[in-house]
């Protein structure tokens, strides 16, 4: 294959120049970090984990008539994905209070909350991604009043699809963030999911017994990061079929 140009280079992610125009390949690395980049290691599987995790998820918001980036995958560690404008905010939707919340407001870790709280995060490494309100947001010019209704309800219809997908397989969606593009159709415009959804974006506590499968297994070092991701993509029937039989050529008589 001809040498792709690279987009972008995040902490998780390589961007490339799609084949189409409007298309991007989406490159998954082994690289975890937490605390803005404070930590960093490098997890042998998670890239190939996430891959598998975030098209599941994404194929299934799809399904649903919620509208993603993802086209398809293509490898081990890439996706074919349209090319958005991401809106600099991290939407954060919380069901339980977890991390930062229970820290900034003193509530005790897995209280479950009233109703699913949607908080914004401004996107800016060097600013270690603050907490901003709609208030900001318009007065920035951030996103709009119509972007913001439809960034709502595309929050609230991916937590109602990821928390009863968890559900099922005993696992409770504590919180996640999800990042939103903007794509242009003709003279439309509209909003989508976009970037990834995967254990490093989520909180995913087990039912019966609370264990943490998701990054906070690397941020608090509570074990290996590549089982709880691969408990995640078993439970849910993703797991890349490594050992899978191959089916070696019979006699036929
Ligand atoms: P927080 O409790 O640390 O604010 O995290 C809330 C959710 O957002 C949690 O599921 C982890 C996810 N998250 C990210 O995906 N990226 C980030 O940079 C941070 C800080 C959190």
């Amino acid at each position: 294959m001809a040498r792709r140009n690279k987009i972008y280079e995040g902490k998780a992610k390589i961007l490339y120049e799609g084949p189409e125009p409007g298309t991007i390949v989406q490159y998954f690395k082994d690289d975890a970090t937490a605390f803005n980049a404070e930590k960093k290691a490098t997890i042998e599987g998670k890239g190939v984990l996430n891959n598998r995790l975030s098209e599941f998820f994404m194929t299934g918001l799809n399904n649903i008539g919620v509208p993603t980036h993802f086209i398809k995958r293509l490898n081990m560690r890439e996706q074919l994905v349209r090319q958005v404008e991401i809106i600099p905010l991290e939407v954060i939707v919380r069901n339980y209070a977890a991390g930062s919340m229970s820290k900034r407001l003193g509530i005790e870790e897995g209280t479950q909350l009233p109703r699913p709280i949607v908080e914004y995060c401004y996107k800016d490494d060097a600013l270690g991604d603050p907490l901003v309100t709609e208030e900001h947001i318009a007065a920035f010019g951030w996103a709009s009043q119509q972007d913001m209704d439809d960034i709502l309800s595309l929050a609230l219809r991916v937590n109602d699809f990821m928390s009863g997908v968890m559900m099922a397989v005993g696992i409770k969606l504590v919180d996640f963030k999800i990042e939103i593009g903007r794509v242009y159709d003709g003279d439309f415009q509209r909003l989508i999911v976009a970037d990834e959804i995967s254990p490093d974006s989520c909180r995913l506590w087990d039912i019966e017994t609370g264990q943490k499968l998701d990054k906070d297994v690397f941020r608090r070092d509570l074990g290996s990061l590549t089982d709880a991701y691969t408990e995640v993509a078993k439970r849910l029937g993703v797991m890349p079929k490594n050992n899978a039989p191959v089916s070696k050529p019979t006699l036929i008589n």
